[in-house]
């Protein structure tokens, strides 16, 4: 039976030296010019020697004018020497102890804060559903604008395999620009790249080809696709299994399973200002913590590739489970990683069963100013903490200080609040 230890070789030729990934997670520490730092270095080679088989990058993205937030790095255009050296460094550090180490490539389409685009873009002009008016609506991206997209996550792949990067990985999940094509209730083309399922996964099948084109039968491709964004008339479990037979043709060397949007935040766990809108699937005793299995086994029945899933995974006895039956190949970790950049090694080792449970007191304030707040402002306010505290937990593992747990919920939202702002206004001018 497969355990977390074991080796997996990946279609391509290459292999990960054990089932544990550290999924991506925005790193924010670009600099003003959205370049790779030291502190990416520092940050990676922490992560690189606490022992999983695979890092994922944070998303780097494609066009600057549309970020996740301030501190993306970018990949656009002509890459100078000192831009290259910076790419070149963070992944030497990255791929120490024989790691894999993959570029996640992303645009953030709709999900482009304000701050960086009033306007953003997306398939079509409907905006992100949030109070607060953190996101402009968006314009719907002409033809021509798609296809530069695509060219663009092209560019973006040789880059990353010129520099050092081990693979990449498509970012198709979580709401952003292709996951937004993907969605009926947010793309309403009635062109080729939008109405049935087909149309509306042709801009991903398109950019995972013309990234296999750039890199080469060689290197690894993987691509993070929703189970479901899990809102009503949105991308829905049966399209994600319709997608992932298109996806079978385009030799795929991972598929991670994630769900959720900014509106639906499924992917941590923890719900939008809407009801959670969730299909039928078939309920598996091996589920434990894990948001995402349930989903994940009825989509072995249909892919090819090797199966990676994410999302609440903290003990190893979940992690053997899930892998036992052969459902998935790969586990995906993202907050263990910010709290304990060590905890593949310690689950690996059998020095710790579980990560700790620390999110128990993380909110902005108490009652109706709590995280179940009936007033949508607050709701969305104590998401934001949330991952502020995690922000700020990478900001001190990239710094080569200690994660500071006892971090208060309120203190980490209103440092996230004013980074995001002023490094979004520096960026800006
Ligand atoms: C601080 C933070 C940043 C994240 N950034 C990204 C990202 O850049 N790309 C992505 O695909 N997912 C991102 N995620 C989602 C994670 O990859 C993962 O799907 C999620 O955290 C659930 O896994 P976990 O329960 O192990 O944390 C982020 C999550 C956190 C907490």
């Amino acid at each position: 039976m497969t355990t977390i230890s074991d080796a997996l070789s990946l279609p391509c030729g290459g292999a990960l030296k054990n089932r544990l990934c550290k999924a991506a997670m925005t790193e924010g520490l670009a600099d003003a010019e959205n370049r790779a730092t030291g502190r990416h270095v520092t940050l990676y080679r922490r992560w690189a020697e606490g022992g999983a088989g695979l890092l994922l990058t944070g998303n780097v993205q494609v066009d600057r004018r549309y970020l996740e937030r301030a501190g993306n790095v970018v990949i656009d255009g002509k890459q100078d020497n000192a831009r290259l050296a910076a790419l070149a460094a963070w992944a030497e550090a990255g791929t120490a102890e024989g790691t894999h180490l993959w570029m996640q490539i992303g645009h953030a389409g709709r999900q482009t804060p304000k701050n960086i685009a009033s306007e953003p873009v997306g398939p079509s002009d409907i905006a992100v559903a949030l109070p607060g008016g953190r996101f402009g609506k968006p314009r719907a991206l002409t033809g021509d604008e798609i296809r530069d997209v695509i060219a663009r996550f092209a560019h973006m792949a040789g880059i990353a395999k010129q520099t050092g990067f081990t693979g990449v990985q498509v970012h198709a999940a979580h709401g952003y620009l292709l996951s937004e094509f993907l969605s009926p209730r947010v793309n309403i083309r009635e062109d080729e790249w939008g109405g049935s399922v087909e149309n509306r996964a042709r801009l991903l099948i398109e950019c995972v080809r013309a990234v296999r084109a750039k890199v080469g039968p060689d290197f690894p491709v993987g691509v993070k696709l929703n189970s479901a964004d899990f809102q009503k008339g949105g991308f829905s479990f049966d399209d994600c299994l319709r997608v992932v037979e298109l996806l079978n043709e385009e030799g795929l060397d991972l598929l991670e399973v994630s769900g959720g949007t900014y509106e639906q935040p499924r992917l941590l766990g923890v719900e939008g200002l809407e009801p959670v809108f969730e299909e039928k699937v078939q309920a598996s005793t091996r589920a434990r913590e894990s948001y995402f299995f349930n989903y994940a086994v009825s989509v072995r029945k249909v892919a090819k590739m090797p199966l990676m899933v994410t999302g609440g995974f903290r003990s190893r006895a979940g992690m053997d489970e899930a892998l036992a039956g052969g459902d998935v190949d790969v586990i995906g970790l993202g907050r263990p990683l910010c709290v304990d950049p060590n905890f593949p090694n310690k689950v690996l080792s059998g020095a710790l069963e579980a990560a700790p449970d620390v999110e128990k007191g993380l909110r902005i304030g108490p009652g109706i100013f709590g995280p179940n707040s009936p007033i949508g402002i607050f709701k969305a306010l104590n998401g934001f903490a949330k991952i502020g505290w995690y922000y700020e937990q990478i900001y001190k593992l990239a710094d080569g200080d200690d994660p500071d747990l006892s971090l208060s919920g309120f203190k980490a939202f209103m440092a996230y609040d004013k980074t995001e702002a002023a490094k979004a206004k520096a960026l800006v001018r």
